[in-house]
């Protein structure tokens, strides 16, 4: 099944924001499939943003990454890669609709709250590098209500 991984960057941990971002994923129908509070070292962090190295911001943005704990996760279920982007908004939260993650809570593109893979790809790749420990399996009862 395809998979995203989100993670609530360490301002939205701050601001309390954790259980709100939660909530819109599961009351959307996503399956939980990994969950944990985490400081993240440096060399996750540059992994995880390596595409961008090359980035005048690359070093601010490892560095807020690293700032204090995040709020690792992994989401299941049809399309939730491409649903999750646009339930995040886009990257620049000033262009970020309102109702989205992003347009509600956030102003500066380097305080952002959240993020979320951009391929499916992306997904399998980022759940692998923040979830060494691999993901949970389980069935979920209220699946025939969620799923034609
Ligand atoms: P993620 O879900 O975090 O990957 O965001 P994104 O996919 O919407 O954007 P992208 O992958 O292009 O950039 C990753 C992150 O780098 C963004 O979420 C921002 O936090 C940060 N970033 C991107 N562009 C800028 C920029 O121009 N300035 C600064 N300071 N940060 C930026
Ligand atoms: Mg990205």
């Amino acid at each position: 099944a395809e998979i995203s991984y989100i993670m609530v960057k360490p301002d939205g941990v701050q601001r309390g924001l954790v259980g709100d971002i939660i909530s819109r994923f599961e009351r959307k129908g996503y399956k939980m499939a990994a969950l944990k509070l985490y400081q993240t070292p440096r060399d996750v962090a540059e992994e995880h943003y390596k595409d961008l190295a090359s980035k005048p911001f690359y070093k601010d943005l490892v560095n807020y990454i690293v700032s204090g704990p995040v709020v690792c996760m992994v989401w299941e279920g049809k399309g939730v890669v491409a649903t999750a982007r646009k339930m995040i908004g886009a990257t620049n939260p000033l262009a970020s609709e309102p109702g989205t993650i992003r347009g509600d809570f956030a102003i500066e593109v380097g305080r952002n709250v959240i993020h979320g893979s951009d391929s499916p790809e992306n997904g399998e790749r980022e759940a692998g590098l923040w979830f060494k420990e691999g993901l949970v399996s389980w069935s979920q009862t209220m699946e025939p209500w969620l799923k034609e």
